[in-house]
């Protein structure tokens, strides 16, 4: 249980604000790189503040304020040149670093006044990868980029899903370390709602731990041996936002107090006998949470974690809230935040940041088998096999997948 003020420090993600600084002090996902391609702009609200990420001619992103400095036109109907973003007001250009590059009529009536060189935009560094578009709000200079391992990991198919929920971002994230939920939110629920009665095999013991880049719970459920991956090396809390299970990451990425983008990136090993296969953009697309009777969706994974992040209010009242032994790694996290913002207070990073530009390039994260070895598997296997098959039918986590993105999926794993 928290005091008011506590639950204020972890929900608040403005720029003066505790855990708006903190979070700042990190390169946050917030879009897929190829939202851009058909359109290239796109207004983005994140941490609070309203901008617009654009990629210019040249194939260069940036991040600046929405609202232009002039008399306030919204960038995000601005056009992009060669180098920047061009308000559609007045044509004033900005390029990547918030400079003011051309005022048309200014440089022409005025140029002694050098009006231009007066004017700045909020901006803020954006980089690409593995498909996704991240950001850096912090105080400069910027950490490194983490490009996890399975960012590196070639060939197969990878696609970002993205959803938004109405709710704060700190109760989604407090269920990257809630091991037992899975049991009942996800095996229980899902048989019941398919008829069932059934239960799955229980929860016996649980454990959390703290690594470098986050915290680890691990698990021993009925019948399960003691060698177990799921015990041995357990699922990450990725700090500061995200979530790690080997083949997929899930963020959940603060847009304001009251709503979070869940933002997801997953990667599928192509069958052993597939044809070869190279994925030329990572496909986005954007997965509904409501159906049309106003009810949350609850067929798949993500949908149904939604449905608790959401059922427990805009902001979760904190001060109501009954911990109990399943929920230590809860409080393990919220410690370390607090920590943390102590350090930045200190001048010191806070935790998982890193500088070392050589350890940046590839970060290893303890893994769980890639589904059992996808990869190594021929189609024929995987037509047969329990978890793998139903791949073949639906995306398993997130409703909605498009038909061209699973057409893709199909092509891509060689089935199609
Ligand atoms: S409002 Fe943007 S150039 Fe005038
Ligand atoms: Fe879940």
């Amino acid at each position: 249980m928290l005091t008011a003020e506590q639950n204020k420090f972890f929900v608040e993600v403005g720029p003066d604000k505790p855990m708006g600084k903190l979070l700042r002090r990190y390169w946050i996902p917030f879009a897929g790189a190829s939202e851009l391609d058909n359109e290239a702009t796109k207004p983005v609200r994140l941490l609070c503040e309203d901008l617009v990420v654009y990629k210019d001619l040249s194939g260069n992103y940036g991040l600046i304020d929405r609202q232009c400095p002039h008399r306030r036109a919204d960038l995000s109907y601005g056009y992009v040149e060669a180098c920047g973003l061009r308000c559609n007001y007045h044509g004033w250009l900005f390029d990547a670093d918030g400079k003011c590059v051309e005022q048309p009529y200014e440089d022409l009536a005025h140029p002694e006044i050098g009006l231009k060189d007066k004017v700045k935009i909020k901006s803020y560094p954006v980089r690409e990868c593995a498909g996704l578009l991240f950001a850096y709000m912090g105080p400069l200079p910027a950490p490194e980029l983490p490009v996890w391992a399975p960012f590196t990991w070639k060939g197969g198919f990878r696609e970002i899903v993205r959803s938004d929920i109405p709710c704060n971002w700190f109760q989604c994230q407090e269920n990257s370390i809630d091991p037992v939920h899975f049991e009942w939110m996800h095996d229980n629920w899902t048989q019941r709602l398919a008829g069932s009665h059934d239960y799955s095999t229980k929860h016996l013991q649980v454990a959390f731990d703290e690594l470098d880049y986050g915290f680890a719970y691990r698990r021993i459920r009925e019948g399960q041996e003691e060698n177990s991956p799921l015990w041995t090396i357990g699922r990450l809390a990725l700090w500061p936002i995200g979530f790690y299970l080997g083949e997929h990451f899930e963020w959940r990425v603060p847009v304001d107090d009251e709503n979070t983008l869940s933002l997801a990136w997953f990667h599928a090993q192509s069958p052993s006998d597939a044809p070869p296969f190279e994925q030329k953009s990572v496909p986005t697309w954007h997965s509904p949470i409501m159906d049309s009777n106003g009810r949350w969706i609850t067929s798949h994974v993500i949908n149904q974690d939604i449905v608790a992040w959401v059922g427990q209010g805009t902001i979760a009242d904190r001060t109501k809230e009954f911990l109990g032994a399943s929920d230590r790694g809860i409080v393990m996290m919220r410690r370390r935040y607090v920590e943390d913002y102590k350090r930045i207070e200190e001048g010191l990073d806070p935790k998982g940041v890193i500088r070392d530009p050589e350890l940046a390039k590839c970060v290893p994260l303890a893994l769980i088998g890639r589904t059992t070895g996808a990869g190594n598997l021929t189609r024929e296997e995987w037509r047969r096999h329990p978890f793998l098959k139903s791949r073949l039918k639906d995306h398993r986590h997130c409703y909605g997948q498009p038909k061209e993105v699973r057409e893709a999926f199909m092509r891509a794993m060689g089935f199609a």
